[in-house]
């Protein structure tokens, strides 16, 4: 479920601009685009918003998650020339930005049909109960935060859940623990499948296509 947003909450910061290191990739990717049409860049520009408070929540104690301030939607607003409801609209519509602070480690769940059936109630289960918090609520350290999400797209390996950029697959509910408890102490756990499968074919190698398999150099 998306978060909600709230234009004046307290967490709102007054103001945002790009930071030194980011300032150069917003020309970068305004520059992607024809004349006349720059409008499209808001998308990208949300998510390198997103990629600057990441880095900056990554810093502090307690830390925090990438998300997008209502002040960063309005800067995105003046430079491309569009009313910032605009920009809203397209921030609060897709999961995959965040309109209020998170975690630093914002776990996503798919709970769509073929990781349901693959288990990820058990998944689900097994998360909140050892962070001991429920969806849409963060830990108190500011490590973790729990959201769920429609298919992303990694269906063969089911069940799934995505952490910051990072897919976790196969998973079981001690696997998932395990996942979780390296994230806690900010260690780089296994990403891809927890169960050693090799890209998306069948757990013991290809059954079919195996010379494009062997070309890939997954086999
Ligand atoms: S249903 Fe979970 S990744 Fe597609």
């Amino acid at each position: 479920m998306k978060k909600k947003f709230e234009l004046n909450a307290d967490y709102q910061p007054e103001s945002f601009e790009f930071s030194k290191d980011f300032q150069p990739k917003v020309g970068e990717i305004i520059g992607r685009y024809p004349e006349g049409r720059q409008q499209s860049a808001v998308m990208p520009l949300l998510d390198l918003v997103q990629r600057q408070t990441a880095e900056e929540g990554a810093k502090v104690d307690p830390p925090y998650g990438g998300w997008v301030p209502r002040a960063a939607m309005d800067h995105i607003a003046e430079i491309l020339e569009m009313p910032p409801i605009k920009v809203y609209e397209v921030a609060t519509f897709y999961s995959m930005y965040n309109t209020a602070p998170v975690g630093k480690y914002l776990v996503q769940f798919c709970t769509t049909t073929p990781c349901q059936l693959c288990g990820s109630d058990e998944i689900v289960k097994a998360a909140t109960e050892h962070l001991g918090i429920g969806m849409n609520e963060s830990t108190e350290d500011g490590k973790f935060s729990l959201m769920e999400v429609e298919c992303l797209g990694a269906c063969v390996n089911a069940p799934m859940v995505q952490i910051n950029d990072d897919y976790y697959e196969d998973l079981t509910a001690e696997s998932m623990k395990e996942v979780l408890d390296l994230l806690a102490e900010d260690m780089k756990p296994k990403i891809g499948s927890q169960k050693g499968r090799r890209a998306s074919m069948a757990l013991s190698g290809p059954t079919s296509l195996k010379e494009q398999a062997k070309k890939a150099g997954v086999v």
